[in-house]
C-alpha cells in the first residue's frame, strides 16, 4: 500500500476513546457514570422528529441543493436576525453534516504548508488534527483559567505573521466552558483592520448556552470583518440533534463557491428529512430549548462546589456550554492518570484536559449533561477515591 504521508499528521477525537472503554467496561456489568460525553442527555424535540418523518412520507427522500434547501437556509437567516439582530443573506448559508465539517473545509481551504493557523488550547481537538493535515503551522492561543478560559484579543493579536491564513476561535468553548466577554471581541476586530491578510473561522456552536446573564457576542455584528468571516454554527447542541448531522455555517460571498464546491466532492448534501427536521426546530416554539439550557444551569451550580470539595481540585464557574474544567493538579496526579483512575476505579468516565492540547495538562473535562443524582453520586466515588489513595 502506498499510503499517503499526511495521514500520520491526522489526529483524533480522544473523547470516542473514553467513550469506548466506558462502553466495554459497561458490558463487563461495572457500573459507570457517563460525564465524559459531549452531548445533551435530552431527546430531541418531538416536533423536529415528527417534521423528519412528514417530510419521508411527503416524498422528501432525493438529493438537495449541495448548499442545502432555501427554506432551511432562509430559515438560518431568520433565526440569525432573531438572535444576533444581524442580516445574513440566504445564498452565503451552507447546510452542513453537522459542525465538524465546516471547520474541516475552512481549514482545508487555508492550510498550506507555507501558511500558519492559530486555535485554541485547550479547545476542540479536531482544530489542531486538521492543521496538521494539510501542513500548516498550528499556533496555539493560550486560554487560561485565570482569564477564565476567555482568549485575549491582544495575545492572538500579537501571534499575526505575513504567513497567517486562519485564526479560529471558539466561544463558549469546549472544553472549558469559558465565554469571551464583549470588550475582547470589540479589540480583536479593531486590531484585525490592521490585518487584512486574515480569516478568521468562528465556532459557536455553544451560543445559546450561556449562564449568569452572559450575552454573546458574535463577530456576525461586525459588518468591517463580514468579507473574511466564517461562523460555525448548528444544530447538534442546541436542540440535541448530534446524531442527525445537521450544521450551517456562514461564509463571505467569494468563499461560497468554493466550499460549495467541497460539499459537491464529499457529501454532496445533507439528507432531506434532516433539513426539514432542521427548518422545523428553528421555526417552532424554543421552549425545549430553554428548558434544556435551564437545567444544565442547574447542574452547573451543583457541580461546580461539588468539585471544588474534592481534594486537590479547585473549579472556576464555567460561564457557558455544558462542561465544567477542574484543575486537578492538587492531586499530584497527571491529567490523564486521574482519568483513568476515575473510569477504572470509580467508574466515572471524564475526559483528561490533555485530549484537547498541551496546555490542558492539569484540568479534566466534567460533563454536566447527566442527571444531578448521577452527577452526585460521580463526585461522590471520585471523592472516596481520592481520600482512599490520598
Ligand atoms: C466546539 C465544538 N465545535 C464543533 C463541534 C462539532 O459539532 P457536530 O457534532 O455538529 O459536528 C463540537 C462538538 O463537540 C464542539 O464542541
Amino acid at each position: 500500500m502506498q499510503l499517503a504521508e499526511n495521514l500520520n499528521r491526522l489526529g483524533t477525537e480522544t473523547a470516542f476513546e473514553v467513550l469506548a472503554r466506558a462502553a466495554e467496561l459497561q458490558r463487563q456489568g461495572k457500573d459507570i457514570i457517563n460525564l465524559g460525553i459531549g452531548q445533551p442527555d435530552f431527546k430531541t424535540p418531538g416536533h423536529v422528529v415528527e417534521a423528519a418523518v412528514k417530510a419521508l412520507r411527503d416524498g422528501h427522500h432525493g438529493y438537495t441543493p449541495a448548499n442545502g434547501i432555501l427554506e432551511l437556509r432562509e430559515a438560518v437567516s431568520a433565526d440569525l436576525r432573531r438572535r444576533h439582530g444581524v442580516e445574513v443573506h440566504p445564498d452565503t448559508v451552507v447546510i452542513m453534516p453537522g459542525g465538524k465539517p465546516t471547520m474541516f473545509f475552512s481549514i482545508l481551504m487555508f492550510g498550506t504548508p507555507a501558511t500558519e493557523i492559530m486555535y485554541p488550547d485547550p479547545g476542540f481537538p479536531i482544530y489542531r488534527s486538521m492543521i496538521q493535515y494539510t501542513g500548516a503551522k498550528p499556533v496555539p492561543i493560550v486560554l487560561r483559567e485565570q482569564s477564565e478560559f476567555a482568549f485575549s484579543a491582544d495575545e492572538v493579536l500579537a501571534q499575526i505573521t505575513p504567513r497567517t491564513s486562519l485564526i479560529i476561535l471558539n466561544s463558549p468553548g469546549n472544553p472549558t466552558g469559558g465565554a469571551v466577554p464583549k470588550a475582547e471581541v470589540e479589540k480583536l476586530v479593531k486590531g484585525l483592520a490592521g490585518h487584512p491578510h486574515v480569516t478568521v473561522l468562528w465556532d459557536e456552536i455553544y451560543s445559546q448556552m450561556l449562564y449568569d446573564g452572559r450575552e454573546h457576542v458574535s463577530l456576525l455584528r461586525y459588518p468591517q470583518i463580514r468579507d473574511r468571516l466564517i461562523v460555525l454554527d448548528g444544530w447538534s447542541k442546541t436542540y440535541a440533534m448530534t446524531g442527525w448531522r445537521l450544521g450551517f455555517s456562514v461564509w463571505p460571498a467569494a468563499l461560497v463557491p468554493h466550499v460549495t464546491r467541497l460539499c459537491v466532492n464529499s457529501h454532496s448534501c445533507v439528507n432531506a428529512p434532516t433539513q426539514w427536521a432542521g427548518i422545523a426546530a428553528l421555526t417552532g416554539p424554543q421552549d425545549a430549548v430553554i428548558k434544556m439550557v435551564k437545567a444544565f444551569d442547574e447542574r452547573r451550580r451543583a457541580i461546580v462546589p461539588m468539585l471544588n470539595q474534592l481534594p486537590g481540585f479547585k473549579c472556576i464557574s464555567p460561564g457557558g456550554a455544558f462542561y465544567a474544567f477542574p484543575n486537578v493538579t492538587g492531586t499530584g496526579l497527571s491529567a490523564k492518570e486521574l482519568q483513568n483512575r476515575m473510569l477504572e476505579q470509580a467508574g466515572v468516565a471524564t475526559v483528561a484536559g490533555t485530549s484537547f492540547g498541551i496546555h490542558g495538562e492539569g484540568y479534566v473535562r466534567f460533563s454536566y449533561a447527566n442527571s444531578i443524582d448521577n452527577i452526585r453520586k460521580a463526585i461522590e466515588r471520585v471523592g472516596a477515591m481520592l481520600t482512599e489513595q490520598g
